[in-house]
């Protein structure tokens, strides 16, 4: 798609509100993002999407789940058959600054570029941002989101604990975030389309467009596993007397890669806790936490199924013991080809057709898909590099995303 003008006026807003939000949550020695849900870090970028919605002039909703929706309307309007947009700020340990951000700042900025360009909308339009959707801190990814289509309580979500034990409901109130015991939620219902706009995070568009349209999200999920042992000295415990738990789980993190080539999934353990983590111990337990990916839920059953029983032939070799629990699962998503073929449609009157192309990777359009029509638009990511410090989008294509949001909410709230 050849690229989307935005005029000077867009680029010194975009550039305003990315610069304001760069420096939060952001670690001094790796440069990488520590921004968990309800955190300093994270209450610092609810403040900041606040600010910059204050001077927009619109105002800002917060329900008891911490989803956040800063409304484009005047407020005697009827808000049915609204429309969303906008995304997370939270981030995975040491992640990259657009994973999430870029969607809340697009959507903040396509409202400057509509009323640049003297849209008077049919209907309302908030840009949200939903609580965890990194599930970083405690463990569930896409908490606020899952929380507003109804797939996860507020009661149960209250009660989800961080690796310090402490609840959810227990981390809003540090937070100063009175739990709402009314527990009232945003009702996704009276919203019509969801456009959440993302970096992209792999090469899909490397070579190609600023901008592409997101088809499909491939079914993932993540399961802990547990290998329980006997913490012995590392001095004097004869190695046949060895109870060792880091073996079994060095020959299944090995197996997994082995069977994720084989079957054309993903599948990474990229979280370890050793206990007690001695140096001159033999460990006593490892849990390690298990992200497999596939193209459909069939090959990720066979690709989960089979790393199960390759980590138990081999905790038995070793006479230690293994749990496994399913931590957090999410469906293949397809996005709604109406909404998909209207936003190829509308962005063709501005240049090529758009490229269409599917991820891996989970996001809250993927999860409110199954509440109300949700589409994607992926900015370029020319390295394909992500949840790392490296993340990076060449500013020309961000702004090309936000044009092209906004040529879409337009049609959406227009037409
Ligand atoms: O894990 C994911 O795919 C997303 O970044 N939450
Ligand atoms: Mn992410
Ligand atoms: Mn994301």
């Amino acid at each position: 798609m050849r690229p989307l003008q935005v005029s000077a006026r867009i680029t010194k807003r975009f550039d305003a509100a990315w610069e304001a939000l760069l420096p939060i949550g952001r670690d001094s020695t790796t440069s990488g993002y520590r921004r968990y849900a309800w955190t300093p870090a994270d209450v610092a970028c609810r403040a900041w999407f606040q600010e910059q919605a204050r001077v927009r002039g619109l105002t800002v909703e917060r329900d008891a789940g911490g989803n956040l929706l800063a409304w484009w309307d005047d407020s005697t309007r009827d808000r049915s058959e609204a429309i969303l947009t906008g995304s997370h700020l939270d981030s995975v340990p040491d992640g990259g600054a657009f994973d999430g951000p870029l969607g809340v700042v697009s959507g903040l900025c396509a409202v400057d570029v509509l009323r640049e360009r003297g849209v008077v909308p049919k209907r309302a339009l908030a840009v949200g941002v939903f609580t965890d959707e990194e599930g970083a801190r405690f463990g569930l990814a896409c908490i606020g989101s899952r929380l507003l289509s109804g797939t996860l309580s507020m009661a149960a979500a209250y009660g989800l604990r961080d690796a310090g034990g402490l609840t959810m409901r227990d981390a809003m109130l540090a937070a100063g975030v009175e739990p709402d015991e009314t527990q009232t939620l945003h009702d996704i219902s009276r919203f019509s389309a969801f456009v959440e706009l993302h970096i992209e995070q792999g090469k899909g568009l490397a070579d190609g467009d600023s901008v592409g349209l997101a088809t499909a999200i491939w079914p993932h999920g993540r399961w802990r596993y547990v290998f329980r042992g006997e913490a012995n000295h590392a001095g004097t415990t004869r190695l046949t007397d060895r109870r060792d738990p880091v073996l079994p789980f060095a020959v299944t993190a090995l197996a997994a890669r082995r069977i994720a080539a084989e079957a054309g999934g993903l599948a990474t353990f990229g979280r370890l806790l050793v206990e007690p983590n001695a140096t001159n111990g033999v460990s006593s337990a490892v849990h390690a936490w298990l992200d497999a990916r596939a193209p459909d839920a069939t090959v990720l059953q066979a690709l989960v199924d089979s790393i199960a029983s390759a980590a138990t032939a081999a905790t038995d070799a070793h006479a230690v013991s293994l749990d496994v629990t399913l931590e957090s699962s999410t469906p293949e998503v397809r996005f709604d080809s109406h909404l998909r073929a209207r936003i190829a449609r509308a962005l063709d009157g501005e240049g090529r057709a758009i490229p269409a192309l599917s991820t891996g990777a989970g996001h809250d359009a993927g999860i409110l898909s199954s509440s109300l029509p949700s589409a994607m638009l992926f900015v370029r990511n020319r390295t394909g590099v992500s949840h790392s410090p490296l993340e990076s989008a060449d500013h020309d294509d961000c702004l090309d995303g936000v044009s092209a949001l906004a040529t879409v909410l337009e049609d959406l709230l227009c037409r």
